[in-house]
């Protein structure tokens, strides 16, 4: 099969040089990594240089009208999300765009008209959807293995400050603090574990000796969904990390649980662990599922990619599903303002 042709904007950020750069590189059979976009052309060199790339463009539009590209990796801000990839799109090309999906429902809806009305990829990159661990978790659950789920708790813990020196701190580039940036991937997950969120109760806060106190850095929210299940959500990028702490996730249901530790490969060298616990026998049945998979997902995602890009499949998480995923972001970010429940 041809090999797709594609490009980065924000080629330089965290995010492309950590995983996608090598994404797309550990899928050589399907990408040829062609050209490389950012503003900032001092970095862009020495970013050319490592994935071995002759095409460097300080300008999108450029690279767009000279490149001969399939399809970008979009990873710039949140605020750059939408113009860049409505030209991209227009220009022909599949987008793969970071979360979340825009700023506002009009610019994900005008997104999504762009990649509709040129018959164009548009997928939204959520990577835990690729993991192996959280595959199995939702496999579980779709099996039928803990009964009807009625409560899902999800936990994901950062102490990186990394995060205060840039951006995402400035609520017009990113659209909040850490409800924006981070709880957003949960948002999406809860939605594909447990259906459709119809309420959300949310409070944030920054913490006390946060160096940036305009934005919440420490969240809870409280969800509940269609199906009359319950969940909560509790992010912070102040926290200090006990062992196992930062992506992890309890699903109760009828007749069982799921307790997920699920980044350890990322931060040590154990794996991640999924435990099934059963009720009908005693001590209660036990399962355990370990992977060591963690960091591959951003390898999955970019096979999906051009899976979807080759018409094989259809996209894992659509701009649909990113648009409801930033309502629901906005309901809380609301609910905190209102001090009420948010029906969404
Ligand atoms: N999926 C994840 O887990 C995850 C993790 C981190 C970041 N992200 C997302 O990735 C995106 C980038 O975040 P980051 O922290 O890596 O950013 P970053 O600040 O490290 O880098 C952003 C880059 O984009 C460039 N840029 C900005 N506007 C541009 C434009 N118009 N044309 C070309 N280049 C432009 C900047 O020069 C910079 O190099 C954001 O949407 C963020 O939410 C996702």
């Amino acid at each position: 099969m041809k090999k797709i042709r594609i490009g980065a904007i924000g080629a330089c950020s965290a995010i492309f040089g950590n995983v996608h750069g090598d994404g797309i590189i550990n899928n050589p059979d399907k990408f040829e990594l062609v050209a490389l976009c950012d503003l900032n052309t001092e970095k862009l060199e020495k970013f050319a240089e490592r994935f071995h790339v002759a095409q460097t463009y300080e300008d999108y539009r450029e690279m767009i009208a000279k490149a001969n590209l399939d399809a970008v990796v979009n990873a710039t801000p949140t605020s750059s999300h939408a113009v860049t990839t409505i030209d991209c799109l227009n220009a022909g090309l599949h987008v793969i765009c970071e979360k979340p999906i825009s700023m506002t429902i009009e610019e994900a809806d005008a997104m999504i008209d762009a990649a509709k009305k040129n018959n164009r990829i548009l997928q939204i990159a959520v990577q835990s959807r690729h993991c192996d661990a959280w595959k199995k978790i939702r496999e579980l659950i779709r099996g039928g293995r803990i009964g009807t789920p009625h409560t899902i708790t999800i936990t994901q813990f950062w102490d990186d400050p990394y995060v205060y020196n840039n951006w995402r701190t400035s609520a017009e580039i990113s659209g909040g603090g850490i409800v924006a940036d981070s709880c957003i991937h949960w948002i999406d997950m809860m939605r594909n574990l447990m259906g459709e969120i119809t309420g959300v109760f949310g409070v944030g806060t920054p913490s006390p000796d946060s160096p940036m106190p305009h934005i919440e850095d420490s969240s809870l929210t409280l969800f509940r969904f269609q199906s009359g299940a319950i969940g909560c959500l509790r992010n912070g990028w102040r926290n200090v990390r006990w062992p196992n702490c930062n992506e992890n996730v309890e699903i109760n249901g009828t007749v069982g649980t799921i307790i997920g530790n699920l980044m350890n490969p990322w931060v040590r060298k154990d794996p991640q662990i999924v435990e099934l616990f059963t009720v009908g026998g005693n001590p209660v049945g036990k399962e355990v599922f370990e992977f060591m998979t963690s960091r591959d997902r951003f390898t999955a995602q970019m096979a999906d990619f051009a899976e979807c890009v080759n018409g094989n499949r259809l996209v894992t998480c659509t701009a649909e599903d990113a648009r409801r995923g930033l309502q629901i972001q906005q309901a809380i970010y609301d609910s905190y303002k209102t001090k009420q429940w948010q029906e969404i």
